[in-house]
């Protein structure tokens, strides 16, 4: 049973892949506040007939209760979720979603915020840009794509952030997008960083942060496309010591799903490691860490480990569960 059923009130191309949607809850009432940097749950229906869950950042303001906005990319070698919103989706339509959930928050203890977004990333970095500007915080949002037509957002992010607003276009290099090596130089005391954006993006500037001395706690980051199991992956065994039992876990297939399949109640949220609600302790074998949460501390000292994404060097490992 979801928590919200949403009418899609309004639809709108941003870029040749982008769309916008307005969602207002289907009954008129006011929809839950949510927190800059929060995503829902949409139920979507995939073409083998089943339905899953896909994860949208909300782009409009938070304190905003009348509607949500999520912008949503178009992904040509998706599984399916984002053709399902974009081809068979109509203004009026309702849809089935979570209640808002954040997992990647605004931190109080920052005195100035530096907001970097990539391509789709700028969903939650603009609730983000909207929440600071609100309350009148310091902040610059730093925001790249391949062209003006192919920035979606582009009028908000220039209304919502002024002169603090920085736009690259890139065509495509991310070599002439954003200069990572001047912007994350000479970090002034208080300044926190947000990124959102692919992969790469990410990648790209949590080496140079940590190369340019940012503390690990000043630099927070949401990922669009995590890692996945990429088809060379191979068989493990698991072993359980709660239960003394031993799991196999096929190539094509994640530790926590397997965990689930046997009915084993484990909390989990987002199954693509940026959540952390999944992480169980390792006691033997050694982790293949694919997670985006964890914290060196938490991977080496606590011995914490993600069964949603990460795997097992070595064919085994042995966790407390
Ligand atoms: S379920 Fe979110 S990190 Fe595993």
């Amino acid at each position: 049973m979801s928590d919200l059923s949403l009418k899609i009130e309004k639809i709108s191309q941003q870029t040749s892949n982008v769309k916008a949607y307005v969602l207002t809850s289907s009954d008129g009432a006011a929809l839950p506040e949510f927190t800059a940097g929060a995503h829902i749950d949409v139920m979507v229906d995939l073409e083998d007939g089943s339905t899953d869950k896909r994860s949208y950042s909300l782009a409009s303001d938070p304190k905003d209760t009348s509607a949500y906005t999520l912008g949503i990319l178009r992904e040509v070698a998706g599984k399916g979720g984002s053709a399902f919103m974009h081809d068979k989706l109509v203004e009026g339509a309702v849809i089935e979603a979570s209640n808002p959930k954040n997992h990647f928050p605004l931190d109080d203890e920052a005195e100035d915020n530096l907001l970097i977004a990539g391509g789709i990333g700028v969903t939650p970095i603009l609730a983000m840009a909207r929440s600071l500007s609100a309350s009148g915080a310091k902040f610059n949002m730093h925001y790249a794509a391949r062209a003006p037509e192919e920035m979606a957002f582009k009028a908000d992010v220039e209304a919502v952030c002024g002169e603090n607003g920085h736009l690259y276009f890139d065509g495509g290099d991310p070599a002439k997008g954003i200069n990572l090596k001047e912007l994350l130089s000479n970090r002034q005391g208080g300044l926190h960083l947000f990124v959102c954006g692919p992969a790469g993006l990410i990648e790209a500037v949590r080496t140079m942060a940590t190369e340019q001395g940012w503390p690990e706690n000043t630099v927070h980051y949401e990922v669009f496309k995590p890692a996945e199991l990429d088809g060379e992956d191979t068989e493990l065994e698991v072993v359980l010591t709660e239960t003394g039992e031993t799991i196999t876990v096929p190539a094509d297939q994640t530790i926590l799903d397997v965990m689930l399949d046997k009915g084993m109640d484990i909390d989990y949220d987002c199954k693509m490691g940026i959540c952390g609600l999944c992480a169980v302790k390792v006691v033997g074998g050694e982790p293949d860490h694919r997670d985006f949460v964890l914290t060196e501390d938490e991977r080496e000292d606590e011995k914490l480990f993600c069964p949603c994404i990460s795997r097992a060097k070595g064919g085994s490992i042995t966790l407390e569960s």
